[in-house]
């Protein structure tokens, strides 16, 4: 059923662009638009800009732009349908409905193919009931362990042996019969004889994300082969496109906080009726780039779950390759490995699902998986490891992940930053992402020294500054010299000088002196907002530190899952 367009044009109209991004982004007025930092990328300065003369949003940094309707649906990840019901909610309407002709592209031939596989679904589902053969599956699904509620839930059916169970049902129209063709529901022979695909199998069907049936998985009763036969691509069935089990995880968690991706329909299954019921299956290939983009919109957190045996490491190093390039902060993509021999359907049966979940808790991050892979492969061999990792964290696109990534690179291989490693294996700095917000304060050395310059020249500086409790805690050669210069400035010094002659006899002291007579560039009226500049930006450093050592670690307590939050949330203003 359509959403007459007439209703959509008139949501468009009545729903104010600037009103409804502002509530999510605030916003400032600049000129005739207004602007904001771009919530779909990290940026410093805002590029994302709204027009209410247009009723259109545009990002001159990332591309992103639209209407409300993309808005909604980019901001909060919902799906066209959703978006125009959440718009309709916000004006206290109803979303009509219509039967027939409907806005989509596809609805010309798709709307009877959907229509021919929701009846073959109902129909091998009523087999389980009626079917002469009906014990035998029965007594299949009590050997697997399969509920009758969770056999229900996923609408798991079963396609009779013979030929033409399904076929012979659509004697009367040779279009439904040519349709169930296109369909993949009916193999013709080279004599132009037609039969029926899936026979005598349990039948998994794969919904699409608004429900509709596109295609099934039919698994053998026993041992035969192949054990699973599949929907062949369609008009309407992708599989690299689709997920089994997420229009059903869907149905029971609108705004998952967590998705697992496994391997196989009876893991869904069985993890559903055991109350693990976020899991969702790539289809028999290893997982996609678009399947990743799907679920990491769904959900912060994906886990990706694979067997011990080395063809699960295999499957889940192919993963991480696929995901990197579509990291943003805030995504969460993990790990985990059952021991071999079992899947998500044998362990879960096993230990139950608390085990389970605490299994998933423990799950290895990203980063942490990468490093350890690489450092299995190479060994000693620190410069070869570096060189891979590198390579692929520049996938990433997102460059706050990026940097972060690289810095902790640089930090398990014993450096001071990601800049002292690239230096190290002669990494041209071309077209390599520089470590955060360092460009505003180029051509004078680092902002830290930069910072230590300026206060051993200006002592006053540091008069009555506030304590900067953060720069303690940075992972910085140099930092300590900076903290204790500021203790000191706070309270005691007028000059250089009189600073310097705390340092007698300090090994220190040379540097200092040095500090004094460096050429900063930066002009008299500057010094004291020049300065300022260095301690945010040393800040700033802080927060990210700190996002990146609770975002790699595990377990968190409850108070850092709410500090890593709000990281999160102040390193998107930052960019
Ligand atoms: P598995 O062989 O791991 O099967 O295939 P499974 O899910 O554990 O199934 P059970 O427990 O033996 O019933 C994992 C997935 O790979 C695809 C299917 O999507 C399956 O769920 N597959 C496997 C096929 O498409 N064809 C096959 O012949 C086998
Ligand atoms: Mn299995």
């Amino acid at each position: 059923m359509a959403i007459p367009r007439d209703f959509i044009n008139e949501l468009v109209a009545r729903i104010d662009i600037v009103d409804l991004i502002d509530a999510k982004v605030p916003l400032k007025k600049a000129g005739k638009n207004h602007s904001a930092c771009c919530p779909f990328h990290s940026e410093k300065s805002p590029s994302f800009t709204v027009s209410r003369d247009k009723q259109f949003y545009h990002c001159f940094g990332c591309g992103a732009h639209g209407n409300v309707i993309d808005f909604v649906m980019e901001y909060d990840r919902l799906d066209f349908i959703d978006a125009i019901e959440d718009l309709a909610g916000q004006l206290g309407v109803e979303v009509p409905r219509e039967k027939g002709t409907g806005p989509r592209r596809d609805e010309g031939l798709s709307r009877d193919l959907y229509q021919l596989m929701e009846e073959a679904s109902l129909y091998f589902q009523n087999q389980l009931r009626q079917n002469d053969d009906k014990q035998k599956v029965l007594d299949y699904l009590a050997h697997r362990g399969l509920s009758n509620e969770v056999v229900e839930h996923f609408n798991i059916g079963f396609a009779p042996d013979g030929w033409d169970g399904l076929l012979s049902r659509y004697r009367q129209s040779q279009d439904a019969q040519d349709k169930l063709l296109t369909a993949g529901m009916v193999i013709e022979n080279d004599n132009g004889k037609r039969y029926d695909r899936f026979r005598d199998r349990l039948m998994f069907p794969i919904r699409d994300r608004r429900g509709r049936v596109i295609g099934f998985g039919g698994r053998v009763l026993g041992d035969g082969t192949p054990k699973y036969l599949n929907s062949p691509e369609t008009p309407i069935f992708h599989k690299g496109n689709e997920l089994y089990g997420l229009y059903e995880l869907k149905q029971k968690h609108r705004d998952p906080q967590k998705v697992l991706i496994v391997e196989g329909y009876m893991d869904v299954v069985a993890l559903a009726q055991f109350g693990v019921d976020y899991a969702v299956a790539s289809l028999g290939t290893s997982t996609t780039a678009d399947q990743f983009q799907l679920l990491l919109r769904s959900a912060k957190e994906v886990v990706c779950c694979y067997d011990g045996d080395r063809a699960g490491t295999e499957a889940a190093w192919r993963a991480l390759e696929t995901a990197l390039p579509l990291l943003k902060p805030g995504n969460q993509v993990k790990f985990m490995f059952l021991p071999e021999g079992e899947d998500p359907d044998t362990m879960v049966r096993q230990v139950g699902k608390e085990v389970f979940e605490s299994q998933i808790e423990e799950a290895q991050l990203l980063p942490e998986f990468l490093f350890e892979t690489l450092a299995t492969q190479y060994g000693s061999d620190k410069g070869t490891l570096a060189k891979q990792a590198i390579k692929l964290i520049e996938k990433i696109q997102d460059t706050v992940l990026q940097s972060l990534l690289l810095e902790n690179l640089a930090y398990k291989l014993g450096m001071n930053s990601a800049e002292e490693l690239k230096r190290k294996l002669g990494f041209s700095s071309k077209e390599q992402a520089k470590p955060l917000q360092t460009k505003a304060l180029k051509g004078r050395g680092t902002p830290l020294r930069l910072a230590i310059a300026l206060l051993v020249q200006n002592p006053l500086l540091g008069e009555g500054l506030p304590e900067q409790p953060a720069l303690k805690h940075i992972k910085m050669a140099g930092i300590e010299l900076l903290t204790l210069l500021l203790d000191i400035t706070r309270v005691q010094v007028k000059n250089s000088a009189q600073l310097l002659e705390q340092f007698r006899g300090d090994e220190q002291l040379s540097t200092l002196k040095k500090l004094t007579q460096w050429d900063h560039q930066v002009a008299d009226e500057n010094l004291q907002l020049e300065f300022r500049k260095t301690l945010i930006w040393l800040n700033n450093q802080y927060i990210e530190q700190r996002y990146q050592e609770l975002s790699l670690k595990q377990n968190h307590t409850k108070e850092e899952r709410i500090q890593l939050t709000k990281l999160i949330a102040v390193i998107k203003g930052l960019k």
